[in-house]
């Protein structure tokens, strides 16, 4: 017989706030519905649109961006520039990372979720700045409906971090991170100069030497009811800029005037959207884009978003530069990114922006 919701084992394991991973749940054999705590309820409104007018997301070419010609590389700043106005989002074509690298990353990552829940309980952190933390949905002390996400966060930068299982993660990671920085890097500069400003402003106002990168690794495991779940319900990102990879599956969404638009991601291309710190930055005029991501009945996804940020000590407000009281006063109140963080990860993810807490509220 199928099992209904009903029949599978009790969600809470130790205590309420201790919740099972979805991976375990999507296992249960013969599974044909999800546990109503799962339940999300998106209104029509809600659902991506496929039209490819309205999907023809950026693409920009990074072998350009470092080794063009110098008028190819303005060109690509000034369509950098663009994709983070009009979008919030691009893909990024020609990277320079291995395709076999970017395999082996999002294998370790797979061994991770595959150790068993007592091997994997060592990494449940406590505290959102716990350096190692895995665990289920977002924040289930919080959450009313939880999402049909595992995800292990590691903070790779300053200092780095790792689990000690699986082997080899550590030395994958290492390589893959450090790779993705440079990246994050080059982006960074040449969105710098599409603002105006000199190619190292954000690396220097941002203290980048020292700068917040986060790994999240995110498991979305087949749903037997995928329009009724989510694995990642709307929300912005906290940092400068996220860098995704996938293992081939979609699911990723993003908010583009005002409609749903599915990203059909080129092979081995990497996902970026710009963060809450670089809209802060830019006084408004890049957007951290809202994105979600969605599940599917048939293939486990695996998505690695980077986050890379100002250093945590960083007091970030708009570029004064970038600031004129008349036309263009601080849109943000300047706040230290270590309270952001905190803040925006121990809160829920509800679709509204963090950002919210730092917009200045004209009240004329
Ligand atoms: C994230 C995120 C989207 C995805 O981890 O912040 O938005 O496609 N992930 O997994
Ligand atoms: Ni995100």
């Amino acid at each position: 017989m199928a099992a209904t919701a009903s029949l599978v084992p009790s969600l809470a394991t130790h205590s309420p706030t201790k919740m099972r991973y979805v991976k375990g749940l999507a296992e249960y054999p013969g599974l044909t519905s999800i546990p109503s705590a799962y339940t999300y309820t998106t209104t029509a409104t809600d659902h991506a649109t496929s039209d490819p007018e309205e999907c023809s997301i950026p693409i920009i070419d990074f072998s350009l961006l470092v080794s063009g010609t110098p008028h190819q590389r303005s060109k690509i700043i000034h369509d950098l520039g663009k994709a983070c106005q009009d979008w919030g989002f691009f893909m990024v074509i020609n990277h320079g990372l291995q395709e076999s690298m970017m395999k082996a990353m999002l294998e370790v990552c797979k061994s991770f979720f595959d150790l068993t829940e007592e091997e994997k309980q060592e990494f449940e952190g406590k505290h959102v700045l716990d350096p190692i933390r895995c665990g289920t949905s977002f924040n289930t002390s919080v959450e009313q409906v939880f999402f049909w996400r595992d995800f292990l966060k590691v903070f790779i930068h300053p200092e780095f971090h790792s689990p000690n299982k699986p082997a080899e993660f550590s030395k994958i990671s290492l390589e893959y991170c450090k790779k993705t920085r440079e990246v994050a890097s080059e982006l960074l500069e040449g969105i710098s100069e599409s603002l105006g400003l000199e190619a190292c402003y954000i690396n220097k106002a941002m203290n980048l030497e020292t700068g917040f990168q986060i790994l999240a690794a995110n498991l979305y495991p087949p749903c037997p009811q995928p329009d009724h779940a989510m694995g990642m319900p709307p929300h912005s990102d906290h940092g400068l800029l996220t860098v995704l990879s996938q293992n081939g599956i979609d699911g990723l969404q993003i908010q583009h005037k005002g409609k749903w638009i599915k990203v059909n991601a080129i092979p081995n291309s990497f996902l970026v959207n710009t963060g809450d710190h670089l809209e802060i930055l830019s006084n408004g005029k890049y957007k951290s884009v809202l994105h979600r991501a969605v599940v599917n009945n048939n293939a486990t996804r695996i998505s690695l978003a980077i986050g890379h940020g100002p250093s945590l000590d960083t007091i970030v407000s708009p570029a004064p530069e970038l600031v004129n009281i008349k036309n263009h006063p601080p849109a943000y109140l300047g706040m230290k990114y270590r309270e952001y963080v905190e803040l925006q990860q121990s809160g829920q993810l509800d679709g509204k922006s963090c950002l919210d807490r730092v917009r200045v509220v004209n009240t004329e």
